[in-house]
């Protein structure tokens, strides 16, 4: 249940005191609760709790206070990192995976240091108000909210209900001393949750607060809450501005870059019920986005590995975006990135969202890969280049994967994990199953798709699981992929040069290779 805060209209902005409720659906709770201050470090959640709020069914995360982390770090006087040694040149071959050690417990983020902010400007061609700026650096939400301070009367803040709240005190404070109204409606993020009715009860709270179309949300959160929020910014008012503050790793370095909103669909019932992933969406830029690495101090190892399934995409096809060296880069400091070093963490979420933003603004609407378009070059009936489609590499098998549950598997350390797959997992075992039918069909070396497949591990990422179905159900599923055409499910293949290819003529018995080869007896 979505709970919803307020700001109490007779408190000081400075003294950031909210008014807390849970709400029923689609009503904005009205005051009545006791007011409780947000408190630094504790989940926005928690906040609720504390003011004797009805119970909700909200989360409570071990929690840690990124701004005393920074504080203190300040005065240890840190510098910045000693730039980094050349880069190899091949992509992957160069890495070595038992270099990088794991990490299988959460670290705060450590100390910010004096890095300053980089801005990636991502530009839609011949649409300059649906541009997005997108600022990257150790503090920039926690420590200088002041990227966030639009022009704005008023902001619904469509908040995660396990961001700590020191990542958003700052933000409140300075709403409050910019007199911008503002209020919160609070999502406990989750697949089935990233819903019709949810962004029904968020479009309510929007209106009850007589949002119009001249104000803004501002989403803080993992990509559940952005694609959501974004849904809602999409639609509300016929659309208005959404500033994205990404929380968790997947989220800065994909979900909210490039427009891409959406919830899922339900299909069936009971036992054959089905969720479609972003089965109803939009394409709608947010204006600004934050990306802070510091908060990413208290994501679960296991989301923040999930982020770097999107990373090591990315780098499998960074000549796609321009930066062929991305991959490479990942493996060499893959030890350094899973200590969650801010510097190193920023440098990460900026070249994959460079790289992202490339692909993006040659393709916004992914209509690219249909024309053909791309350098010039024509199609084969085969595989044609896929423009924005690329990104999908690996999707369409994750999709078939990331609802099911009854999968299990072992990390690295032999630990044993259990389903359902987190959306970047889903992702890691579907570039394995990319990477197979690459190797079948688009001659890519097979020791590339074997050093993949370390990577992913070393990164902390399944890339085999037991207690798949048969592969006539999970053909059936592939087939309901929204990109699918009436030819059947579509596929981005690698090619031995690192470009990515359309496929849209797999083989049913293609696909069931592909797919076995993640299946653990
Ligand atoms: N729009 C796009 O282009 C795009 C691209 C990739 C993925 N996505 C979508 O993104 C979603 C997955 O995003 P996600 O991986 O961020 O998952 P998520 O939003 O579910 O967040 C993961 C978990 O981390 C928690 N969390 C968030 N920030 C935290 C923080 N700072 N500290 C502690 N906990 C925190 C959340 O509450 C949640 O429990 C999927 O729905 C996927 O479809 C969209």
């Amino acid at each position: 249940m979505p709970t919803t805060l307020r700001k109490s209209p007779s408190k000081s902005a400075s003294k950031a005191r909210v008014a807390v409720k849970a709400s029923k659906p689609g009503k904005v709770a009205s005051g009545g609760a006791k007011p409780a201050k947000l408190m630094p470090g504790k989940p926005a959640a928690r906040a609720a709790r504390s003011a004797k709020a009805p119970k909700s069914s909200l989360a409570q995360p071990s929690s840690v206070s990124i701004a005393r982390a920074a504080t203190k770090s300040a005065r240890a006087g840190l510098t910045p990192a000693p730039a980094r040694p050349a880069v190899p040149a091949t992509p992957i071959t160069r890495w070595a995976p038992e270099s990088a050690p794991r990490q299988t417990t959460v670290k705060p983020a450590r100390a910010p240091v004096s890095v300053k902010p980089t801005t990636v400007h991502l530009k839609v061609p011949g649409d300059a108000a649906r541009s997005s700026e997108i600022i990257i650096g150790p503090g920039t939400l926690v420590n200088a909210p002041d990227h966030l301070l639009a022009p704005r009367s008023a902001v619904l803040i469509v908040i995660d209900s396990n961001v700590p709240g020191a990542a958003i005190e700052p933000l409140i404070k300075r709403l409050g001393t910019a007199g911008v109204r503002w209020q919160a409606s609070v999502i406990t993020a989750s697949e089935p949750a990233k819903s019709l009715a949810t962004a029904e009860r968020v479009l309510a709270d929007a209106a009850a607060f007589n949002l119009t179309r001249h104000d803004a949300i501002i989403a803080i959160g993992g990509g559940v809450v952005t694609d959501l929020a974004g849904f809602v910014a999409s639609i509300y008012a016929r659309g208005i501005s959404i500033i994205s503050c990404p929380t968790t790793l997947l989220a800065m370095v994909d979900a909210s870059v490039g427009g891409k909103t959406g919830v899922n669909i339900s299909i069936g019932r009971g036992q054959h019920s089905e969720l479609l992933k972003n089965m109803a969406g939009t394409f709608h830029q947010p204006r600004r986005v934050v990306c802070d690495p510091l908060v990413l101090g208290s994501l679960p190892a296991r989301q923040f590995a999930a982020g770097l399934a999107e990373c090591i995409k990315h780098g499998l096809i960074g000549a796609e975006g321009g930066d062929r060296k991305l991959l490479a880069w990942i493996g060499a400091n893959l030890a350094e990135i899973l200590k969650r070093s801010p510097e190193v963490l920023g440098e990460l979420i900026t070249r994959n969202v460079k790289f992202k933003a490339t692909v993006v603004a040659r393709d916004e609407r992914e209509t690219k890969a249909d024309l053909g378009v791309k350098g010039g070059r024509g199609v084969t009936s085969r595989a044609s280049l896929a423009g924005r489609m690329a990104l999908n590499l690996g999707h369409t098998f994750a999709h078939s994967f990331e609802t099911l549950d009854g999968l299990s598997w072992r990390n690295a350390d032999g630990a044993l994990q259990a389903g359902p797959l987190l959306h970047g997992e889903a992702v890691a075992l579907g570039l394995r199953c990319a990477a197979e039918l690459s190797v079948r069909t688009l001659g890519l070396s097979k020791s590339v798709a074997e050093q993949l497949e370390q990577m992913l591990t070393a990164a902390g990422l399944p890339t085999r699981v037991s207690g798949l179905p048969d592969d006539a159900t999970l053909l059936r599923r592939l087939s309901h992929d929204k990109k699918a055409t009436n030819r059947g499910p579509r596929f981005i293949g690698l090619a031995p040069d690192g470009s990515a290819k359309l496929m849209s003529t797999v083989t049913q018995s293609t696909m069931a290779v592909c797919v076995d080869s993640i299946r653990e007896p």
